[in-house]
C-alpha cells in the first residue's frame, strides 16, 4: 500500500511574548515572508493575543493556522485564570500540550496532559505533544526510554483511532536544548523520530504510527533547520525564540518547502 505522505509543519510558539497591541502585526509579517507552497504553518501566540492574531491573519493570509499553547484538562468550573479546550472555539485549531516549560512550572504530569489530550481532541483541536528528556537523562542514555516513558504516560487510554484522526503530531524537545543555543544533532532526532514511531505501534497505533508528524524543536533557526529536514524521519519544527523574528520565519519555512516539495516529487 502507499501511504500518504506525511505534511511538512512548521509551528510558532510564542511562548510568553507579544500583547493583543503588536501580536497582529508579527502575524501579518510573518504570515507574509513564509508564503511557501506545502508547508503547514502554525502560529501560537499567547491565549490574550489569540484574537488579534485570528483578525489580522483572517485578512493577511487565512492559510496561517492558529495555536494555544495550552489548555485546562477540564471543560469548565472553579478553576480560576485557567482556560478550557471549547472557549478557543473560533480562535484556535491546534494546541500544544505537555510543552517542558509547563511540565516545569505548572507541574504537568504525563497523566494530567493526557487528561488534556482528551479534551482538545473533543473540541476538534489538533494536538501538538511535546515530549523530551533532561541533560542529565541524554548523558545517562536514558534518552528514548524517558520518551518512551512520557508518551506511554500521556497516550495510555486513549484510543489510537481518534488521536489519528484528530491528526496528533509529535514534538521531540529535548529540554536541554529549548532556549538555550544549543540544538540536537539531526541524527539523535532522527532516532528519537524512530523510537516514537515504534513506541506508538506497541501503544496500539500498528502502521498507522508510520503516518504521524513529528516535529524538532530545542533551538531551531534558519542556519540549523537543514540539519533536521536532511532526516527523512523529521516532518517539521517547533520554533520558539526564532519564531519572534520574521527573518528567521522565512528562512526556517523556506527550507521547510524545499522537503515539501522534494516529498510531492517522490511520490508523483
Ligand atoms: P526555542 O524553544 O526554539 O526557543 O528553543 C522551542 C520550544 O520551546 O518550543
Amino acid at each position: 500500500m502507499i501511504r500518504a505522505m506525511r505534511p511538512v509543519i512548521i509551528a510558532a510558539n510564542w511562548k510568553m511574548n507579544t500583547t493583543p497591541a503588536d501580536a497582529g502585526e508579527l502575524a501579518r509579517e510573518i504570515a507574509r515572508r513564509t508564503r511557501v507552497d506545502g508547508v503547514t504553518r502554525v502560529i501560537c501566540p499567547p491565549f490574550l493575543c489569540l484574537a488579534a492574531v485570528r483578525d489580522a491573519l483572517a485578512e493577511a493570509d487565512p492559510d496561517v493556522a492558529i495555536g494555544a499553547q495550552n489548555v485546562h484538562h477540564e471543560l469548565a468550573g472553579a478553576y480560576t485564570g485557567e482556560i478550557s479546550a471549547p472557549m478557543l472555539d473560533g480562535l484556535a485549531t491546534w494546541v500544544i500540550l505537555g510543552h517542558s516549560e509547563r511540565r516545569r512550572d505548572a507541574g504537568e504530569t504525563d497523566e494530567l496532559i493526557g487528561a488534556k489530550l482528551a479534551r482538545a481532541v473533543e473540541a476538534g483541536l489538533r494536538p501538538i505533544l511535546c515530549v523530551g528528556e533532561q541533560l542529565a537523562d541524554r548523558e545517562a542514555g536514558r534518552a528514548i526510554a524517558v520518551a518512551e516513558a512520557q508518551l506511554g504516560g500521556c497516550l495510555t487510554g486513549l484510543d489510537p483511532g481518534r488521536l489519528g484522526a484528530a491528526q496528533l503530531v509529535i514534538a521531540y524537545e529535548p529540554v536541554w536544548a529549548i532556549g538555550t543555543g544549543r540544538n540536537a544533532r539531526g541524527s539523535d532526532a532522527a532516532a528519537m523520530a524512530e523510537a516514537i514511531r515504534s513506541t506508538l505501534s506497541g501503544l496500539g497505533w500498528g502502521e498507522t504510527s508510520r503516518d504521524v508528524p513529528i516535529l524538532y524543536g530545542g533551538s531551531v533557526t534558519a542556519a540549523n533547520i537543514g540539519e533536521f529536514f536532511a532526516e527523512p524521519s523529521i516532518d517539521g519544527a517547533l520554533v520558539g525564540g526564532a519564531s519572534l523574528k520574521p527573518d528567521e520565519m522565512a528562512g526556517i519555512v523556506g527550507r521547510a518547502g524545499l522537503t515539501a516539495a522534494a516529498r510531492l516529487a517522490a511520490i508523483a
